[in-house]
């Protein structure tokens, strides 16, 4: 008999991809870094009920009639007792975020990174299943997730990825502040993932040509950040906002945050993450600017904005 915990608990913070979405699924390189402002706390206990129970923002009741959305969560949880050769028993989940939900910063794979974690603790096992856990959650809520989400949430590392190669974990010390603005939006990074995809089948000359882009983009941002360069690394930025736009994945009120930001000074701007909603960031080299960008975001309709300093990690 394996021994239990009273409670196990996990957590995870978001992320924020600064170059690379999208095209990093068809192979390209991407760079992300993780969002410590924000973050998903997972509790694990025994339930007093016959059937587990979640209590979430989301949903609140009896697993089994979790709605559609938390499909990649139950199947985890099930994919977990199996791969652990566990009996199923009836657990108390409660999960609680400050991760806005399906805006590009992870929250999907933050979940399942928090929940795997905090039933490996209530189960007193090793975490070496844990990546496999959070990859089967991913799998079914983005059908083609890259892994970059995972990856960084899981290592809480900058890291430069690229499919079947090792990745890059790096340390940040820009002299300068990331503004996010989130539009409010929900986007949808497994829709948007198709819509790339369909475009490779129906114009595939002119979005490989697209991705490539993106891909060489990503090699600059790199080596801007490298160099400790945030005027060329926000002008890397802006020119990869005009390519995910002509691919399709943008949003107006993106759009719209991005030409603010720069309207206001921002040395680059572009969205994160899946789009279509969801996220955008700017660049800025002090912090008097970041404040002035954000209350023009703020202004312009942003739901709520965060300014993140770029040194130091
Ligand atoms: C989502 O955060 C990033 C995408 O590139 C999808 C992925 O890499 O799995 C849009």
């Amino acid at each position: 008999m394996r021994s239990v915990h009273h409670l196990g608990y996990g957590s995870a913070h978001g992320k924020i991809i600064l170059s690379g979405e999208h095209a990093v699924v068809h192979g390209y390189p991407a760079v992300a870094i993780p969002f410590t402002s924000v973050e998903i706390e997972a509790f694990v206990s025994t339930s007093d009920n016959l059937t587990a129970t979640i209590d979430s923002a989301y949903f609140t009741g009896s697993l089994d009639q979790a709605p559609e959305m938390m499909d990649h969560l139950t199947s985890m949880i099930d994919y977990f007792f199996a791969q652990e050769n566990l009996e199923k028993e009836p657990l108390q989940i409660k999960i609680s975020s400050t991760i806005p939900i399906e805006r590009g910063m992870g929250s999907s794979a933050a979940v399942a990174t928090a929940l795997s974690n905090a039933l490996i603790r209530f189960y007193d096992l090793s975490d070496e299943n844990l990546e496999k856990y959070v990859e089967h959650s991913e799998k079914m809520a983005h059908g083609n997730p890259s892994g970059i989400d995972a990856l960084v949430i899981r290592t809480n590392q900058a890291v430069k990825f690229q499919k079947n190669k090792i990745p890059e974990s790096f340390g940040l010390h820009l002299p300068g502040f990331l503004i996010i603005g989130d539009t409010g939006l929900k986007g949808s990074t497994s829709e948007a993932v198709r819509a790339v995809g369909d475009a490779l089948k129906t114009d595939p000359q002119k979005t490989h040509k697209t991705l490539e882009k993106i891909g060489q983009i990503t090699e600059n941002i790199y080596q801007s950040i490298e160099e400790e360069d945030i005027s060329e690394m926000g002008e890397w930025m802006t020119q990869n906002h005009k390519l995910l736009k002509l691919l399709g994945v943008s949003h107006d009120s993106l759009d719209q945050l991005v030409r603010t930001a720069l309207e206001t000074g921002a040395l680059g701007a572009k969205m994160t993450g899946g789009g279509r909603g969801g996220c955008m960031i700017a660049l800025a080299d002090q912090l008097d600017l970041a404040k002035k960008i954000e209350k023009a975001l703020l202004d312009r309709g942003a739901e709520k904005t965060w300014i993140m300093p770029l040194g130091g990690f």
